[in-house]
């Protein structure tokens, strides 16, 4: 067979687009899988800082979650079914209204809009400007809402916004909280420009925002920040979005990450975690008033990935019937917190800053001589895969699964931080 006369990773580099970039990062050929490990094929064992870019909350092939699948799928039960009924979506919606959206008093309409993240983000976005009938979007420097032409518009990183070939339009970026740095006040910017009528912005349809940015280098909105960002949309009637994509389904503890700072989106983008098994599902959360579409006016073959409903259901009735999860996700991210800022201590120049909530961090690396980098190929050699983030690829982003135990979260951070002393005392 053609496999045999290629090296495992020639196999890749031959046959797969150029296009290809976390396999740079790990190259090893992974096979399996379990909680918080990977394996690949000669047994090497890894574990896993990475979690899927967020999409592995819960862990690999959680074994309350395969049964339910395997079961679903062993009967027979419908696989795809376009947005058509199925108990199985029933039950999903039943589960996530009763264990998700009814206890936290949010009223919201599920849409499905397609199977990922930049679904969700271009739903809203067609949503937004349909309801207000206003072109423009805000959103903030170093954003991420993934890569199709509406959702990159909204992206901050030049080198992704170059990859569309056409000119990325109708969207306004205004610093994010922290842009400045301390001393500046970025509500106060934000404010004046929708106020002035001669600041060029004209009123948006409505604002995006990650409450944490993930791909941006891990930048932590304040909780009042975010409500004031909500106060001035409700004051210019502009519709109020949260992407909680990446750190939505129990990332920073409660199951949204907006739950802390009490605001109230109009619209919520949902994915990566859904399924709960790593399967491609999103949802794009919607106030009941707004739910303005006509039918079949957003469509799609795969919103209907009755696989993900199944998994999806049963991780809802695993982790978040109590609060538990929540509990132990805050407690993990506080021993995270204590292990780095230790660590940024001892290499104040190299490592100056942490940041993060809930197990979500991010350890910012001098941008000189590919640091970050550096460490994440120091670290996935010695078993550990962490990814790293920022428009300079200069923030080590730590995101295990939540369900990590003690152990392994210790293992990682130990192999990390002797990855970062050998990488660093080997400068010059
Ligand atoms: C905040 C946020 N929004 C949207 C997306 C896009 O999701 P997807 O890659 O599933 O399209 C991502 C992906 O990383 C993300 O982090």
């Amino acid at each position: 067979m053609a496999i045999q006369s290629f090296s495992e990773v020639e196999l890749f580099t031959e046959l797969e687009s150029n296009v290809r970039s976390y396999c740079r990062s790990f190259p090893a050929v992974f096979s399996k899988a379990k909680g918080h490990s990977l394996w690949d094929t000669h047994g090497k064992e890894y574990l896993d800082f990475f979690s899927g870019a967020g999409a592995l909350n819960y862990g690999h092939n959680h074994p309350r979650l395969k049964q339910a699948l395997l079961k679903y799928i062993e009967e027979d039960n419908i696989a795809h079914s376009l947005d058509m009924y199925t108990e199985a979506k029933a039950q999903f919606l039943d589960q996530f209204s009763e264990i998700i959206l009814t206890p936290r008093h949010m009223p919201y309409r599920v849409m499905f809009p397609g199977p990922t993240g930049t679904n969700s983000v271009e739903s809203a976005l067609k949503l937004a400007r349909k309801i207000t009938r206003r072109e423009s979007i805000i959103s903030f420097t170093n954003a991420f809402h993934g890569m199709t032409l509406g959702s990159l518009a909204l992206g901050g990183n030049q080198f992704k916004r170059d990859g569309a070939g056409v000119p990325l339009p109708f969207t306004v970026h205004m610093p994010y909280d922290g842009y400045f740095g301390p001393g500046m006040d970025t509500i106060e910017y934000l404010e004046r420009f929708l106020h002035d009528l001669g600041s060029g912005v004209s009123l948006p349809a409505a604002v995006i925002v990650e409450t944490i940015q993930g791909e941006g280098g891990i930048n932590v909105a304040h909780a009042q920040w975010l409500r004031s960002v909500e106060k001035i949309c409700r004051e210019y009637d502009i519709l109020f979005m949260v992407d909680d994509v990446q750190v939505g389904c129990g990332r920073t503890g409660p199951f949204f990450s907006f739950e802390e700072a009490q605001i109230s989106p109009d619209i919520v983008c949902l994915s990566k975690s859904i399924s709960g098994y790593g399967l491609p599902m999103a949802l794009t959360l919607i106030k009941p008033e707004l739910d303005q579409w006509e039918p079949g006016e957003h469509n799609g073959t795969f919103r209907g990935n009755n696989l993900a409903f199944v998994t999806a259901t049963q991780a809802l009735r695993t982790f978040w019937q109590d609060d538990t999860l929540s509990h132990e996700t805050r407690r993990k991210g506080g021993y995270v917190k204590q292990f780095l800022d230790h660590l940024s201590t001892q290499y104040a120049h190299a490592l100056p800053e942490v940041r993060g909530r809930g197990l979500i961090w991010g350890l910012v690396a001098e941008s000189r001589d590919d640091l970050a980098s550096r460490i994440s190929s120091e670290a996935f050699r010695q078993g550990l895969i962490i990814e790293t983030s920022g428009s300079e690829s200069n923030v080590l982003k730590i995101l295990p699964p939540l369900t990590i135990t003690d152990e392994a979260l210790e293992m990682g951070l130990n192999i990390l931080q002797d990855a970062a002393r050998r990488v660093i005392e080997s400068r010059a």
